[in-house]
Formats: structure tokens, sequence, C-alpha cells
């Protein structure tokens, strides 16, 4: 049986999309544990209610980005996870820290990376004036909003979207993908090659929706 943990910091519906995939679909592993940057951070709710171990380590406690990471990292290693997923976690990462997870570290990024790194992306890809927007889970590496891409989802923006309409949409696509890329994970499935993520037997890495 594989461990996860997984890193929120606000309402996680990405974990829980998750932690209901892993039940649904009886994974060969197990949400170890659920850790927040944030006390009140209302995911933490859903994974006690769930039975799974949920905790914080609120980062303003520890006066350098340095010195948060050692101690989550610490916290992280008593569930000895197989995988750690960032899930909404809305902090960056020491090199130590991405290092120390090197090829078991996935993040999900609400934009088709390598377009709109960083924050409020949906308002970047509405100011860019693009047609088609979506979501991206890849391995972290130390370049923020980088590494080997694992699945992507599209979804069109529409005249008249403004930020919570866009948001909702890519959201719906998140919470597809991300299960998914992790199950794969846990199956053994990928490989990263170089720069690219290969999924053996092969799978569809793109997918294009039309959702409204
Ligand atoms: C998601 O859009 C995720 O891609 C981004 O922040 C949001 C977190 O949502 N990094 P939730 O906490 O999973 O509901």
């Amino acid at each position: 049986m594989k461990s996860i943990v997984i890193l929120i910091s606000g309402r996680g519906s990405n974990m829980e999309a998750i932690v209901r995939a892993c039940q649904a679909e009886a994974w060969g592993a197990s949400i170890a544990a659920v850790i927040a940057n944030r006390p009140t951070a209302s995911g933490l709710d859903f994974a006690r209610q769930a039975g799974i171990t949920a905790l914080a380590i609120d980062h303003k406690n520890y006066s350098s980005r340095e010195e948060f990471d050692a101690a989550l990292m610490v916290e992280i290693d008593r569930f000895n996870p197989d995988l750690l997923v960032l899930a909404g976690f809305m902090r960056i990462l020491t090199p130590a820290f991405v290092n120390h997870y090197a090829g078991r570290l996935l993040n999900i990024h609400p934009s088709l990376l390598p377009a709109f790194p960083g924050v409020h992306t949906h308002q970047q890809a509405l100011d860019a004036g693009v047609t088609r927007h979506g979501a991206t889970v890849h391995f972290v590496t130390e370049e923020l909003d980088h590494g080997p891409i694992v699945i992507q989802a599209s979804v069109p923006v529409y005249p008249g979207d403004n930020e919570d309409t866009l948001a909702a949409r890519v959201l719906v696509q998140e919470h597809q993908i991300y299960p998914r890329a992790i199950r794969w994970f846990i199956e053994d499935r990928l490989k990263i090659v170089g720069d690219q993520v290969l999924v053996t037997p092969p799978e569809i890495q793109m997918i294009h929706t039309e959702s409204k």
C-alpha cells in the first residue's frame, strides 16, 4: 500500500477530489495525511471527517522559508510518503525541499503551462485574449510552475467570461485530471524522460473539453 501526503492552503477541493477517487477506485494507496500551512484552511475539516490525519504547520511561526520548509519536511517524512501532492498549496518551496522529494512531488497549476506561471492565472489568460485556457499537473522542479507535464486539460474561454467564471470552468477539469495523474503515479506508470512524462501503457495526456 503506497502512502500519499497532500499539502493544502485553503478550501482543498482538489484534495477532496483525490480522496474521493482514492476511495471510490480503491487505489493501492492511502492518504496518510493532509497538511496545511494555515490553521484556518477549511480543507482540514473535510480531511478530518474523512478520517484522515489532518494538521497545520503555520508558516507564520517560522522566521525564514528555509526553517518552515525544514519543519514541514520533518512532519511529512513521519508518514513516509511515496508521493507528495501539492493541492492549492500557496507557498514557494526552497530548492532543498524540492530536491528532497524529487520525482515524487506533483503540483496542479491553473493554466496551460508553460503559459501563465505564477498567480492570477485566469486574469492573465483573459488579459492575453486567449481562446483556450486550462490546468496542468506536473512534477515539481526548482523552477516555479515548470517541470515535466503529466496531463493537461483545456477549456474554452467565452466572450463575457470573468476571472470567476473561468476559474470555475477550469476547476471542474482540475478535479478530473489530478486524481487521474496520481492514480497513474501510484500504478507505477509514469516515467520522466528529459522534460517529458511517458505514461505506460499510453494514455491521452491532453484533454480538450467544450464545457460551459
Ligand atoms: C486551484 O485552482 C489550484 O490549481 C490552484 O489553487 C486552487 C486551489 O483550489 N493552485 P482548492 O484548494 O484545491 O479548492
